[in-house]
């Protein structure tokens, strides 16, 4: 949420920070903006455009080594070129840019004013850039020492990188809550919230913790706690190159990320099945079979499409190691003050590792002294590291807003987590070999169901003027059915709704008409009778209906058949949920929606 990049090094600044830019235009798209510093004052460029128009309006640039920029996505103050940032204090001397939200940015806005500031801006983030130059005028000895003092006085979430006009060589970033990665160059820094914007410069990186602060030159970084004592960190190695971030020929990473599905599953299964003893190995977890045993219930904290596959994670739980499992979004537990249960292990969900109120909840499970898991794509975000343990995806990055191939993994990995439950309890070693073989086999069918775009393109094309959808599921296909919905509402703006279909009759079949599609999941399973039921209710009030199936269906039953291959049942939702991705997509492009970014939303939400 929001892009920030900075730069400090010997090399033109402007094209890096705009390339930077670029990379994360993902995180925020309402508004760019970028600072560099030019004989003593800061040439600042921003608008409420896009970073493609934004490079219009910079041109060539300045011949400044150093700079800081922004993508923004808009949280205080309407998304205008006055709210976009870097924003600046009234001297011009100091420039910010912030991903965040500061809570008492009221408190601080009257209190600045009382004191003559005035605001050029409805942002909380200008408030820093005064507090800033205030401490620099009241004889901070540096910036470094200045931006500690601003920090006392915020009371929120930031990840910002500052500038001062009359120091150029030098950059201090600080994170509280929001992500801030520094690149490690040769006689050049980066930081970036997102490794994506360091990769093609670096692979060497220093990841800041929440509290943390930290001071860049072209040769040098140094980082300490905001009490100003050392925390000496060396750099790692990130697994990711710029490639990860290459279109290869897609017309978009939604599309991209699709095909990448078979390849994500294969990585993620690499190492973890056991065929000798029909079950599978998840050494991060760090729970032997003693403490696997000891594990009286499961629930998986996510929010949006991760809340969803939490949902598939906690029927597969219940059904394989008959133990009790729900799922909760982790918005919601965070303020719920939740019982938290010491058997109970609980699985914190996220692609990104930063999604803010997932790890609230992480961390309220751990005041309380509740075992969580991690199950995390981004290695060394926040969640991952706060966790410790836990499953990590190896999906590889994924820009695109609409989470495709991680939400694939997540799924698969909480199947991997109920084998394993599974195969300590109850599970018989039969079931456990079937329950490997159809992991296994995974990547193979979902290879055949995208080969299988082409029909789907049709039907979403055959559809696309309705005004609204149903999805609906059954017990192990409502999740997936659920995230069929949020596909399709998310990017193509349709507004869709899930259902269960046992619940149709209670209230919604009233919506039931001719202009109402509904895409009904039908698995090949025991509920094969009661879902075709479901289907003739809605036909006999007129509704069209959209099968995506495994089994074989009455002639004529339904308006268009979109068909998946057989999988073992349990794994259904993961597969049925292929389809509904590239109906969702086909249709939006079909409306003619910007694909990787709709409207409202951006990637990986670091604000409540
Ligand atoms: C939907 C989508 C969002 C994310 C949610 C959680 O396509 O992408 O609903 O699933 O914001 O994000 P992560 O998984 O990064 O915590």
């Amino acid at each position: 949420m929001c892009g920030i990049v900075g730069y400090v090094g010997g090399r033109r600044a402007t094209p890096i920070l705009l390339e930077g830019l670029h990379r994360l235009e993902y995180r925020g798209y309402d508004s760019a903006g970028i600072a560099v510093p030019h004989r003593n004052r800061l040439k600042v460029t921003k608008a409420a455009v896009r970073v493609g128009e934004l490079r219009e309006l910079v041109g060539e640039g300045l011949p400044a080594t150093s700079g800081i920029a922004h993508t923004r996505w808009a949280t205080h103050g309407e998304p205008t070129d006055a709210n976009a940032h870097p924003q600046q204090d009234a001297s011009k001397r100091i420039a910010v840019v912030h991903n965040g939200i500061l809570e008492n940015a009221d408190e601080l806005r009257a209190r600045l004013t009382a004191d003559g500031v005035s605001f050029a801006s409805d942002t909380d983030t200008e408030a820093i850039a005064h507090l800033v130059a205030k401490a620099l005028d009241d004889g901070a000895e540096s910036l470094e020492a200045a931006v500690r003092t601003a920090l006392h006085d915020v009371d929120g979430a930031y990840g910002i990188v500052v500038i001062d006009a009359t120091k150029p060589g030098e950059l201090v970033v600080a994170r509280n809550g929001s992500p801030i990665v520094l690149g490690v160059g040769d006689g050049e820094m980066f930081v970036a919230s997102d490794v994506a914007a360091l990769v093609r410069y670096t692979q060497s990186v220093v990841y800041l913790d929440d509290g943390e602060l930290a001071t860049l030159t072209a040769d040098d970084y140094r980082t300490s706690t905001l009490q100003a004592r050392s925390t000496a960190k060396s750099p790692t190695t990130v697994d990711v190159d710029d490639t990860d971030f290459q279109l290869d020929g897609y017309d978009n990473f939604m599309h991209k990320e699709m095909h990448e599905q078979p390849e994500a599953i294969r990585r993620a299964l690499l190492g973890r099945l056991d065929e000798r003893f029909s079950t599978a190995r998840l050494g991060g977890i760090n729970l032997d079979a003693r403490a696997l045993r000891a594990v009286r219930s499961v629930k998986f904290l996510g929010c949006g499409s991760a809340y969803y596959a939490g949902q598939i994670g906690a029927n597969l739980v219940e059904e394989l190691a008959r133990l009790p499992a729900d799922a909760e979004p982790a918005s919601e537990f965070r303020y719920r003050n939740p019982v938290i249960d010491g058997d109970t292990l609980y699985v914190a969900v996220s692609q990104s590792g930063e999604t803010a109120d997932t790890l609230a909840a992480v961390r309220e499970l751990q005041r309380k002294g509740g075992q969580v898991i991690g199950v995390v794509n981004v290695v060394g975000s926040a969640i991952a590291r706060e966790c410790g343990h836990g499953v990590l995806l190896h999906s590889g990055p994924e820009v695109s807003v609409a989470s495709t191939k991680a939400v694939t993994s997540m799924s698969f990995s909480f199947a991997l987590l109920a084998l394993l439950l599974g195969r300590v309890r109850d599970l018989s070693v039969a079931n456990g070999t079937r329950l490997v073989n159809g992991l296994a086999a995974l990547p193979e069918l979902l290879a055949e169901i995208l080969a299988t775009e082409d029909q789907i393109a049709k039907v979403a094309d055959r559809f696309h003027e309705a005004r609204g959808m149903f999805f609906i599921g059954r017990v192990r296909c409502w999740p997936a059915a659920r995230e069929g919905a949020q596909k399709l509402k998310e990017i193509s703006y349709v507004h869709a709704e899930a259902y269960q279909a046992s619940e149709l009759k209670h209230g919604p079949l009233a919506l039931i008409d001719e202009t109402m599609p509904s895409v009904v999941l039908v698995p090949d399973d025991e509920l094969l009778a009661k879902n075709v039921g479901t289907i003739e209710q809605i036909k006999a009030r007129g509704g069209p209906v959209i099968a995506v199936t495994n089994a074989d269906l009455p002639a004529g039953l339904v308006d268009a058949e979109i068909r998946v291959p057989h999988a073992t049942p349990e794994l259904d939702p993961i597969l049925l949920t292929i389809p509904l991705q590239l109906f969702a997509y086909h249709l939006a492009l079909r409306l003619g929606r910007d694909i990787d970014k709709p409207r409202n939303l951006a990637k990986s939400v670091t604000v409540e």
